[in-house]
């Protein structure tokens, strides 16, 4: 079988998610590339995932030049998207892309509308989408046995993004909206299939208006309703004050039932450590007393299975599902700018007024 040839781009955090995806999929990818400016980090990310035989680059132009790839995975910062998209697209590779897709509607506009006319496709990394438990409460909403959807609440949280990247709005595109309320708005999109109607935003503004990080130039406190074309709604938040561990959380109201989902704090592990773990979840400050360590955390929330689906695309040269589409991380970002918008204008905003 012919396996897909992959160039990883960017060697830290995001990079170790994906390769989490690939390592298990061994039969049907072939990591031949990675690039990182820091070399260190290629080495250390390919040892622990047991990746042999690829060729290390500290330059991506280098790497795109001269790397035999069909895909390359872009794992860098969110301001290094577009321009790596264009490269890698232009050189007629396929591309992941992680959230958000670009900092600016323009860039993700030019990302997609270069995809469509090269015939490439840009598959938009929305792990949300594949989380297991998020996966298992669609079924059930899906089966139609708790009536229609009325009210969804959505949130994911933590204390700070631990990338430099993410403190300046040149370099990130906002605040933590779009670094992290980017996963419900797209994850609540795709439900819609992008069909919103209205919407109203609020954040703390960033810098001195901020609530905790008043060096971040970008908001730590956001959150959006949003009512979609069949009349449900939605609560969407994101902030970097949740202290304790990341909050991936998602509540849905329907006629007849209701769903409640916590991905980060809802494992079957209890430990009590006096002394404290190693680890136990994504952005917990400490580890002693009682904690839910999280179990296989990278497959719970989404990595290996938009790896694998991604994977599956690209060798049968197709687009990926609604939500996880070049033209989807658009749409978030769209959304995400007239979130801002209303924040800052103090507007209620029409799709289309
Ligand atoms: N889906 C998720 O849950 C999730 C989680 C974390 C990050 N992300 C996204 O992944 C992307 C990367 O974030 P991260 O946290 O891995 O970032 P990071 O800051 O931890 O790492 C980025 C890596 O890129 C390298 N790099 C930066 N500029 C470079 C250049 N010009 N040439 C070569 N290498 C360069 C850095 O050395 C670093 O190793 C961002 O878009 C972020 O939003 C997504």
């Amino acid at each position: 079988m012919k396996k897909l040839r992959v160039l990883i781009v960017g060697a830290a955090f995001s990079a170790d998610l994906h390769s989490d995806g690939y390592s298990r999929i061994l039969d049907k990818v072939e990591i031949v590339g990675i690039c990182d400016k820091d070399l260190s980090r290629i080495e250390a990310l390919a040892k622990r995932y047991g990746f042999t035989g690829y060729t290390a680059y500290d330059d991506y132009n280098t790497a795109i030049e001269q790397c035999e790839c069909d895909l390359v995975d872009i794992c860098m910062p969110n301001f290094l998207h577009h321009d790596v998209a264009l490269k890698a697209m232009n050189a007629g590779r396929d591309i992941i892309c992680e959230k958000p897709l670009a900092t600016t509607v323009e860039d993700a506009q030019d990302m997609v509308d270069t995809a469509e006319r090269l015939g490439k496709h840009i598959y938009y990394a929305e792990d949300w989408l594949f989380a297991p438990a998020f996966r298992k409460a669609l079924s059930i909403l899906n089966s139609g046995q708790l009536g229609k959807p009325l009210y969804i609440r959505a949130r994911e949280c933590h204390s700070g993004s631990h990338s430099p990247f993410a403190q300046s709005i040149k370099y990130c595109g906002g605040g933590c909206m779009v670094h992290l309320g980017v996963h419900p708005v797209s994850f609540m999109l795709a439900l819609k299939d992008n069909r919103w109607s209205e919407l109203t935003g609020m954040t703390s503004g960033g810098q001195d208006t901020n609530l905790v990080h008043q060096k971040m130039e970008g908001e730590d406190w956001a959150g959006a309703f949003i009512r979609f074309e069949d009349g449900t709604y939605a609560t969407l938040e994101a902030n970097y004050v949740t202290i304790g561990g990341m909050e991936d959380v998602l509540d849905i109201y329907c006629e007849q039932g209701c769903i409640h989902v916590d991905l980060s704090f809802s494992g079957p592990v209890k430990v009590f450590s006096i002394p404290g773990l190693d680890y136990t979840v994504e952005k917990a400050e400490v580890t002693s007393g009682w904690s839910t360590p999280a179990v296989d955390e990278k497959y719970n929330l989404g990595y290996c299975g938009e790896i694998n689906h991604f994977v599956d695309c690209a060798l049968s040269d197709r687009d990926a599902d609604v939500g996880l589409r070049g033209m989807d991380g658009l749409e978030t970002l769209k959304v995400i700018n007239l979130i801002y918008k209303s924040a800052s204008e103090g507007v209620h905003i029409k799709k289309d007024a």
